[in-house]
């Protein structure tokens, strides 16, 4: 049986001020097709596996339906970041499905339609070898916000992994880049059995006893929030790499607009009511209740919603999360 689980639990502070606590980027739509990027991603995936499950935090667990109304819904007792999250999901998982094997999709992506066969032969890597099961994308800059991993031998459909490096200063991110690593894209593979199994030689391995043992409250509020990357995938040796060939993005932070979206004759990706004058490479972006005119400006990123104003450069949207710590403070 091979199942989707669909990550839609994470705050994406990046996109501030679009998205806030309550409104999450998989929530939020950055096309003129106005669907979610949830949507969009359960859309991509049923016609691939057998069964969806969208899993998240208990805080959205009741605007999942609106966006994914055929899916299961799986919550996690609490949010602790995505290494919590996928154990919790694979332990259900093997509990209720008969034989199954998982893909595990961000909703935060933009791919093309290779993503399909691309993604069966992930979850036929993962059932035939049993190991986790990451998807690699060859990468176009030194990106600081992805996983980065070094491929190993050949075996033709996959690379083993000689190395994993979550999220990378920017020196040992040209430095991979150099040495011809992969990014990391965030998709994985794997049976709940051989997640369960690696997990318990991590910092997670308490979780998975507390869930072994039904008490999935106390295992939760015991653990750190961790993601995956970190707790499991940079810690284990069964880990498996299917080379993606595909258009592939995160829609993580404004920068990502630009990437993939068509810009206006002056390079500017705008979305809502906005004007624009002697204005370039620009990313502009108001909700239904704002306008934004941009006079003689260029490389800016200028965002409105709900009455907050944002304003950046494009080289530093990654600093976007800095605005989002203070505010909170
Ligand atoms: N259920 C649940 N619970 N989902 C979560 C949680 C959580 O606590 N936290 C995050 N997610 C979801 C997000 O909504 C998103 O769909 C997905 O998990 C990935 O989280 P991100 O926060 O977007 O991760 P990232 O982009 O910084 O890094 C990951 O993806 C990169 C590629 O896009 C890593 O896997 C990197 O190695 C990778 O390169
Ligand atoms: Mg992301």
């Amino acid at each position: 049986m091979e199942i989707a689980v669909i990550l839609a639990g994470g705050v994406g502070t990046r996109l501030y001020p679009a998205s806030s606590a309550d409104r999450p980027k998989q929530f939020l739509s950055f096309d003129e097709s106005g669907r979610s990027l949830l949507s969009r991603t359960v859309e991509r995936v049923e016609k691939i596996v057998d069964t969806v499950y969208v899993l998240t935090r208990p805080e959205y667990a009741d605007q999942i339906p609106e966006h994914a109304p055929h899916a299961t819904v799986l919550t996690e007792p609490e949010g602790k970041d995505t290494g919590p999250a996928l154990v919790y999901a694979a332990h259900r998982i093997r509990e209720r499905e008969d034989d199954p094997v998982l893909l595990c999709v961000p909703s935060d992506h933009h791919v093309d339609r290779s993503f399909a066969s691309i993604a069966e032969r992930a979850l036929r890597v993962a059932r035939e070898t049993d190991q986790l099961v990451t998807l690699g994308i060859e990468p176009t800059r030194a990106a600081t916000e992805y996983g980065y991993i070094k491929p190993g031998e050949d075996h033709g459909e996959y690379y083993d992994v000689a190395g994993f490096y979550e999220k990378p200063d920017p020196g040992a991110a040209a430095r991979y880049i150099y040495n011809d690593f992969y990014w990391n894209a965030g998709v994985f593979s794997w049976t709940p059995t051989s997640l369960l199994e690696e997990a318990r030689e991590t910092e997670l391995a308490p979780l998975v006893e507390a869930l072994d043992v039904g008490e999935e409250q106390r295992g939760f509020a015991a653990i750190d929030s961790v993601s995956i990357d970190y707790a499991i995938l940079e810690e284990t040796d069964e880990i498996a790499m299917v080379p993606a060939e595909m258009t592939w993005d995160d829609l993580g932070s404004w920068d990502a607009l630009q990437r993939v979206h068509e810009t206006d004759e002056d390079g500017n990706v705008t979305t809502g009511d906005v004007l624009t004058i002697d204005a370039e490479d620009c990313v502009i972006a108001a909700d239904e209740t704002s306008h934004i005119s941009a006079v003689g400006v260029s490389n800016l990123t200028i965002a409105a919603y709900d009455g907050r104003v944002l304003v950046v450069p494009n080289t530093d949207t990654q600093r976007v999360r800095d605005v989002v710590e203070q505010l909170r403070e």
